[in-house]
């Protein structure tokens, strides 16, 4: 094994926690690393006026490995007034910081695997036939364009003379919103480039390919949105068509597939979608396997440089704990699909082995597993703290699943 160098980029609130849990875990397993850690967030938003500092992005660029928490961004207002006296009015604009991550590395192809834990209390039931309760197993891999379309930040409030009268040379422009007072126009634009659409369509179907999935659902809306879903879709077509004929491409829009997927999970594997869908589509299939404390991913680019982060974000309201209460698995996996990038799928799979087997024995849950409103309360009540269901995949590790040869019968056993 190499030992490696990672860039450890905890953010704000929980990310710091859980990010902190989960190099514990890494080490457990025997993952050979040093951890770097890179400065992120709203800290040196207020601080230094950049929530991204240079020297970030430079580890980046020479360690290519990123492990990310999660960070807090708040509206531009916020953003203004928090910032330090020295640097008010002096023009400064804040900007998610993990979006400009994605843009300057051109991080574009994203995948949120949403999988099915056996015996997790949160996994998605209905009733089927005669009124019995059924669990299908949802098992989908969502691949998200990850710095195009609506989150690509092209937007005007108020806009100039330049934009305003490109806007009024679309006779739709002028027809719906001609009559609307400049100042009372908000425009985000959705871009979506050949390029970077051609690039999360293959990504998609050679996964599919690989991993014996048998169809591919682009997840868009080319009805309506007819020149970026429908570049989108006539672009899966000719890839599908050419590339894999073998995988079907089917076609749904995001708001009937936010309805399918609560009926049907079980009818979807690889779904690929723009920045914004995907970002929806995801969430929504986090849900049906536990929501955002299990939800992970992984964002790459073509240079190599990967950052794999949990989707949730750095939920406020949890940070300030004395002993953190939220769930660590989501970074948990988002770490462990770092160790597959490395090609360090062994390690991968006994942590995974471990996570599944702490869920599915049930003995150790945090307060989102026991159905519970976060509070500081949810401790006394029985729930495991961030901390202590650590300590139990770590112990599995251990003892179960470890790497230390003198184990070697358990591990087979
Ligand atoms: P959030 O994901 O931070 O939290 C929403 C709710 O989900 C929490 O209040 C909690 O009930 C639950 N939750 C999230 N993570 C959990 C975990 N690990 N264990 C148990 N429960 C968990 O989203 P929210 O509240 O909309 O945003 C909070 C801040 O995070 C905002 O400033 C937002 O901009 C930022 N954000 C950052 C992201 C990132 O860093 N990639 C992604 C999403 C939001
Ligand atoms: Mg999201």
């Amino acid at each position: 094994m190499t030992r490696r160098t990672i860039v450890a980029m905890p953010g704000d609130g929980i990310g710091k926690v859980v990010l902190n849990e989960t190099i514990r875990i890494l080490n457990s397993a025997g993952f050979e690393a040093d951890y770097v850690e890179g400065d992120i967030g709203w800290e040196f938003w207020c601080k230094e006026g950049n929530p991204l500092p240079k020297r970030t992005v430079e580890l980046l660029k020479k360690h290519k490995i990123g492990l990310f928490g999660a960070i807090t961004s708040k509206p531009k207002d916020d953003a203004a007034n928090e910032l330090a006296p020295a640097l008010q009015n002096k023009g400064l604009v804040y900007s998610s910081p993990i979006v400009g991550l994605r843009q300057y590395f051109n991080l574009d192809i994203c995948i949120r695997p949403c999988k099915t834990y056996k015996g997790n209390p949160l996994n998605f039931i209905r009733r089927g036939k005669g009124g019995a309760i059924e669990e299908p197993i949802v098992d989908v891999v969502i691949f998200r364009q990850n710095t195009e379309g609506l989150y690509g930040g092209v937007e005007w409030s108020n806009p100039d003379n330049i934009v305003y009268a490109a806007l009024t040379s679309h006779p739709k422009f002028v027809k719906n919103f001609g009559s609307v007072p400049r100042e009372d126009l908000s425009i985000s634009t959705r871009i979506f480039t050949r390029t970077g659409t051609t690039r999360i369509l293959m990504a998609a179907f050679e996964y599919a390919k690989k991993n014996g999935y048998k169809s591919v659902t682009l997840c868009e809306k080319p009805n309506v949105i007819r020149e970026t879903s429908g570049m989108m879709f006539k672009l899966a077509q000719e890839i599908q068509k050419k590339k894999f004929p073998e995988i079907e491409l089917w076609n749904t829009n995001i708001d009937a597939q936010m309805m399918w997927l609560t009926k049907n999970p079980e009818n979807y594997g690889v779904i690929v979608a723009g920045n914004m869908f995907g970002d929806i589509v995801s969430d929504g299939f986090a849900g049906l396997i536990g929501g955002l404390g299990f939800a992970c991913s992984a964002q790459m680019s073509d240079e190599g440089i990967a950052v794999f982060e949990p989707t949730h974000g750095s939920a406020p309201k949890y940070a300030g704990y004395s002993v953190s209460i939220v769930n660590p698995i989501a970074m948990v996996e988002s770490a462990c699909m770092m160790l597959e990038y490395l090609e360090e799928k062994e390690t991968a799979a006994r942590i995974r082995k471990a996570v599944a087997e702490v869920i599915e024995e049930g003995k150790v849950q945090t307060y989102d597993m026991m159905k519970m409103t976060g509070s500081a309360d949810v401790l006394a009540n029985g729930a495991a703290s961030t901390q202590q269901m650590a300590d139990v995949i770590i112990e599995k590790l251990k003892t179960k699943y470890s790497n230390n040869p003198d184990y070697e019968y358990e591990k087979n056993s």
